[in-house]
Parts: structure tokens; C-alpha cells; sequence
């Protein structure tokens, strides 16, 4: 109750993302922490008529792109608030659901797969990784994709800590190698962890992991 009520607080002082891009898109996905920097979706490969699942989808902005591009998207995050902005802005698009739940909950009780699952600065980082891989490897479909980006330990920083804004909530903070290794032994192959360069003038970069259930040569980052 105490880390909904955490993500409560959070939800309600977010400012809503623009309303377009500095490319002038309506809709985009964003890896990291900062406007208009990173890879795009396309290190998730070709998405037409794929099953995405984000987890902590926030108010699905990243989501509703994908399914601009003829995904058919599930979103799940434990903040209603987070749910109300998400269907109020993004609920008109066809084949995007939102669902308010906690995502170990929600995985354990789907019978739905997905080929694709991601999350951004989502619950993978606020959940113990050894309970969370293997449910979300359980719901992957066979030669599916686990992507999801955080931002990657400090020098010196406890692997297990509470996020800044939400102090009720643990953080899981590994680097590529650690994550490489839960990975693996939450039985995905062909994992792939790698700090995206900050932009210029900043000095912290963003971890973006990829992993999948079969074997994938994975798109590079292009920006
Ligand atoms: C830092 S925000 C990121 C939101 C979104 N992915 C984005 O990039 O804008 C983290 C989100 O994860 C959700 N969240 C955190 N832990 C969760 C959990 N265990 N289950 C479901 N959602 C969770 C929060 O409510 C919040 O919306």
C-alpha cells in the first residue's frame, strides 16, 4: 500500500510529455531520462502486428506509439492516477489496453504472451529482479524481446536502495555485467546491457538491456 500510495504521489506531480516532438511527431518512444535523445523503438525490431507488454507504463505515451505502428499494446502500472491520464489521453488509439495492477500480480495471473516486453525506468528496476525475470520470461513468446532501460548505478552505490522521489520504494541498482548474469539464469539467452551516452553537456548515461528467448541479432542504437 505504502509504495502505490509512493507512486500516487509521483503520478500526481508529473507534468503531461509535450504534445509533439522536436521532430514535430504527435507520438514517439524515449529510452531515456532526457527530450528528444536515444535510440527509438527500432531496436525492438519490426513491431506490425506484434504483442507488446510495457510494464510501469506511466501515462503510455511510449506505448501509444507503438501502437501507431500496428502493435497490439498492453500497458500495466500500479498508479490509477497513472491509468486516468493514460486512457484520457491515449484511449481513443485502437489495439492499446491499460490495466491498473502491480506487474508481478499481473504476470502471475495473465494468460496472455507477448512478443515483446519492455519497461522505461519502470518497475523492473523497483522489483526484485529474481522474482520478476522469470515471470516475465514465463509470458515471452518464443524468440521474444525483453528491453528495458534505468539509469546505471553511481560509483560506489548500494545495488539495492530506495528511488530519490519515492523513498518507500526499493530500487534494484545492477550494472550491465549484473544484469547480464540474472538474465541468463532466469533462462534468457543473448542478453545484451549497454550504457546509451548521455547528451552533451550532461554527465550521467542510461542503461538499456535487451535480452530475448531465443536467438536475435539485436538492431543497433543508432543515435
Ligand atoms: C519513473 S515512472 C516511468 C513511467 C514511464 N515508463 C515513462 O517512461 O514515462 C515509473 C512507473 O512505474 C510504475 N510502477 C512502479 N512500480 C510498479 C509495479 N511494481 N507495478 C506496476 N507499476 C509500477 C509507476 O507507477 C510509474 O508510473
Amino acid at each position: 500500500m505504502e509504495v502505490v500510495e509512493a507512486w500516487e504521489r509521483y503520478a500526481q506531480g508529473r507534468t503531461p510529455r509535450r504534445e509533439v516532438n522536436s521532430a514535430g511527431a504527435r507520438t514517439w518512444l524515449n529510452w531515456t531520462q532526457y527530450p528528444d535523445h536515444g535510440p527509438d523503438e527500432s531496436i525492438l525490431g519490426d513491431l506490425q502486428g506484434r504483442t507488446v507488454l510495457e510494464l510501469g507504463c506511466g501515462t503510455g505515451c511510449n506505448l501509444a506509439h507503438l501502437s501507431t505502428l500496428g502493435a497490439t499494446c498492453t500497458g500495466v502500472d500500479i498508479s490509477p492516477t497513472q491509468h486516468e491520464k493514460a486512457v484520457a489521453r491515449w484511449g481513443h488509439l485502437p489495439g492499446l489496453t491499460f490495466h491498473t495492477a502491480e506487474v508481478s500480480d499481473y504476470l502471475s495471473r495473465t494468460d496472455s504472451t507477448f512478443d515483446v516486453v519492455l519497461s522505461i525506468f519502470g518497475p523492473v528496476w523497483f522489483t526484485d529482479p529474481e522474482r520478476l525475470l522469470p515471470l516475465i520470461r514465463k509470458r515471452l513468446t518464443p524468440g521474444g524481446v525483453l528491453a528495458f532501460s534505468h539509469k546505471p548505478p553511481s560509483a560506489g552505490s548500494e545495488p539495492v536502495g530506495t528511488l530519490r522521489e519515492a523513498r518507500a520504494v526499493t530500487r534494484w541498482d545492477y550494472t550491465p555485467e549484473e544484469w547480464s548474469a540474472l538474465l541468463t539464469s532466469s533462462g534468457y539467452s543473448n542478453s545484451k546491457a549497454e550504457i546509451i551516452p548521455p547528451p552533451k553537456g550532461q554527465e550521467v548515461g542510461t542503461l538499456l538491456v535487451r535480452a530475448c528467448t531465443g536467438i536475435l541479432f539485436y538492431p543497433p542504437l543508432r543515435k
